[in-house]
């Protein structure tokens, strides 16, 4: 019997993948990444892995991949400054190349020929996974059943999930398309396709109503060492556990949200909405930290990166050589990244207020207008004539 892999979600269309393969000849293993969407929360995880057993699996695999999620596909993100379009830290994007590098290892365990996947023709995701997998092991045969099946309607599935006793939970109609990992939230489709419309607050799933939350800021403190974030409030915590953490906090004070018309891979504009507070929070912590100790035109230089580092991730090319050389130099510019950053959180804003570093390049002598000013202005009349030299006629 052919062996295929299946990127499993719990959900309804994956369910119902499940047994369209079995009906096509495949012996079909689940695989289900835990990149901290919640899972157990909802619904138990046993729950699940029941689900995909009376779909038709014959295997089922459930990993937590948080911790390598976080340590090397967010913190190379994170140091990078990766966000696209000004707006998206990548949340979803950032998940793909692990799922997709999970599926091919199970495929090697296991002996399959093929991995299958959920996605539609019509996203992102679909790149990632296919664009992943194939330059991890090209042999593999790659099937995406929701692209060219039969069903034409939410409706239709679920009378195929029901008729071949797959037991889903049809009773809450999902109004969006959400995609969640310990890095972020995305949410589409729904009402959320109307650009005239602002988004409902039922669509926000972390975050609160900027202008329903407290009228108190809350400070927080990241302490970087060489880019990573080690500290929060001065305590030393794992990384999934500052991230976590931040998006519980962020939360609470609306931090973290945007709305955005995005260029899609595959050439269309979509909307999405994003909550991404201990994202948001990172993001802003390690540029304003970056500001204190990058000279000016590494600082300058690396903001081109970022832009680049971005698409790479978003356009599914994180295995790419481009991408792996890129972590080299950004790896080389984190030395000197370490010091503390105070935010104040306050009605949806992060604002860094106060920095701190051992390797700050920022002189209080050279700066000040005070009378300790040191800064020789003489020298200013030479550096002037001589920078605007070229351009006199
Ligand atoms: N637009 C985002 C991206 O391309 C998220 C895609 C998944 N979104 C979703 N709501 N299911 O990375």
């Amino acid at each position: 019997m052919k062996k295929v892999i299946l990127a499993y979600s719990g959900g309804l269309d994956t369910s119902c993948i499940v047994k369209w393969l079995n009906e096509r000849g495949y012996d079909v293993i689940c695989f289900m990444a835990d990149l901290g969407q919640g899972l157990g929360q909802g619904e138990d995880i046993e729950a699940i892995e029941e689900r995909a057993y009376a779909a038709g699996a014959s295997k089922v695999y459930i990993k937590d991949l948080q911790d390598e999620f976080a340590q090397s596909f967010v913190l190379p993100a994170l140091k990078a400054n990766a966000i696209y379009e000004g707006k998206y830290l990548l949340a979803t994007a950032l998940g793909r190349p692990l799922i997709a590098k999970y599926l091919v290892q199970i495929a090697h365990k296991e002996k399959a020929h093929a991995i299958a996947h959920g996605c539609t023709g019509k996203g992102n995701d679909q790149v990632r996974l296919e664009v992943a997998a194939g330059i991890l092991d090209p042999k593999l045969e790659i099937i995406a059943p929701v692209r060219s099946w039969e069903f034409k309607s939410r409706e239709e599935e679920i009378e195929y999930a029901q008729m071949h006793n797959i037991p889903i939970d049809v009773t809450k109609k999902k109004p969006y398309s959400i995609d969640r990992n310990l890095w972020g939230i995305s949410i589409e489709s729904g009402i959320l396709e109307d650009l005239e419309q602002e988004p409902p607050e039922d669509a926000y799933m972390i975050t609160k109503s900027p202008s329903g939350t407290t009228s108190y800021p809350r400070y927080v403190e990241i302490y970087f060492e060489k880019g990573i974030p080690k500290k929060l409030d001065g305590k030393s915590c794992k990384l999934t556990t500052l991230i976590s953490r931040l998006n519980e906090i962020g939360g609470l004070y609306g931090v973290g949200r945007s709305d955005l018309v995005e260029n899609r891979l595959v050439g269309i504009k979509s909307r999405e909405i994003y909550e991404a507070p201990a994202a948001t929070i990172l993001y802003t912590a390690h540029k304003e930290l970056e500001s204190l100790v990058l000279d000016r035109e590494l600082a300058h230089f690396k903001e081109m990166i970022a832009l680049k580092y971005s698409e790479l991730v978003y356009y599914g090319l994180w295995y790419s050589p481009l991408k792996e050389a890129l972590d080299s130099f950004v790896e080389s510019t984190q030395e000197l990244v370490s010091g503390t950053i105070k935010l104040k959180l306050f009605k949806g804003n992060c604002v860094a207020v106060a920095r701190k570093s051992q390797n700050a390049l920022y002189k209080k002598e050279l700066a000040t207008y005070g009378k300790e000013d040191k800064f020789n202005q003489q020298l200013a009349e030479g550096f002037i004539k001589i920078w605007g030299m070229p351009y006199k006629r």
